[in-house]
């Protein structure tokens, strides 16, 4: 497997059992209710179905942005619930990139400097950090925007920042909540190639929510959630 794969034959990805309940004044949801979800290193999986059933949940959970209210997740082969927050910050960084449904980007730097971050925050130089980021960025298509702020954008070019910051560092897992929503076909076609090229060549594997038919086709399996667990769809 290439530099991004396999860690001695274990699961990326292995959540067994996730139960998540939102409860407000007003109404109490259950969203997760004993979901199960495996995936191998470099598998690709696309989460499809309809607003509200819980996606983006789901992948803020796998992503150990959200927590579980029941259930054991292990990423990488380590347990997540068991790690302190320094640990997991670690796991994140190194492990996982993260493509949010609203970007998150910090809005005053320039694409560059967000595209980097991860790079700094695992410690490495500021020049080997531009460089990987000017790479990753001339990937999405954004090598003449490298010096533009974020504001400074479109929403399709923002996306394609967010998509760069979280492949920066190369990770062994992508999860990305609608990484084409905001662009149009040209430039969703082109995110198609890269995350089958990074598939192949890295053998980065991903967790993609998407509404888009094409995207979900591009991945090996395709799931729901059907009253809170995942079910294959065809
Ligand atoms: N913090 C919260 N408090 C209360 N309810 C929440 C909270 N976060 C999400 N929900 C509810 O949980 C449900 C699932 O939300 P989620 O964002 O996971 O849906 P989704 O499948 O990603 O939808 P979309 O396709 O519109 O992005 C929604 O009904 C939402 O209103
Ligand atoms: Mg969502």
């Amino acid at each position: 497997m290439a530099e991004t794969g396999a860690t001695g034959g274990e699961a990326l990805i292995e959540a067994r059992g996730l139960v998540k309940r939102f409860v407000t004044a007003r109404s109490r949801i259950t969203i997760l209710d004993g979901a199960d979800l495996f995936l191998e290193p470099g598998e690709t999986l696309a989460v499809v179905g309809a607003s509200g059933i819980g996606k983006s949940t789901l992948l803020h959970i796998l992503g150990t942005l959200d927590r579980p209210e029941d259930g054991r997740l292990r990423i990488a082969g380590r347990a997540v619930e068991g790690l302190k927050a320094e640990a997991l910050a670690r796991l994140r960084n190194e492990k996982i990139g993260f493509v949010f449904q609203f970007h998150h980007l910090l809005p005053e730097f320039d694409a560059l400097e967000n595209a980097m971050m991860p790079c700094l925050i695992f410690g490495m130089p500021r020049r080997q950090a531009e460089t990987a980021a000017a790479d990753i960025l001339a990937r999405v298509g954004l090598s003449r925007r490298l010096r533009h702020r974020v504001v400074d954008l479109s929403g399709g070019e923002q996306q394609r920042v967010a998509l760069a910051r979280a492949l920066v560092m190369h990770p062994p897992l992508l999860l990305a909540d609608e990484p084409t929503g905001n662009l149009d076909k040209r430039n969703s076609q082109q995110v198609h190639e890269l995350l089958a090229e990074l598939n192949t060549d890295l053998g980065m594997a991903m967790v993609v929510v998407t509404h888009n038919p094409d995207l979900a086709a591009l991945m090996a399996r395709r799931a729901t959630l059907v009253d809170g667990r995942l079910a294959p769809v065809e």
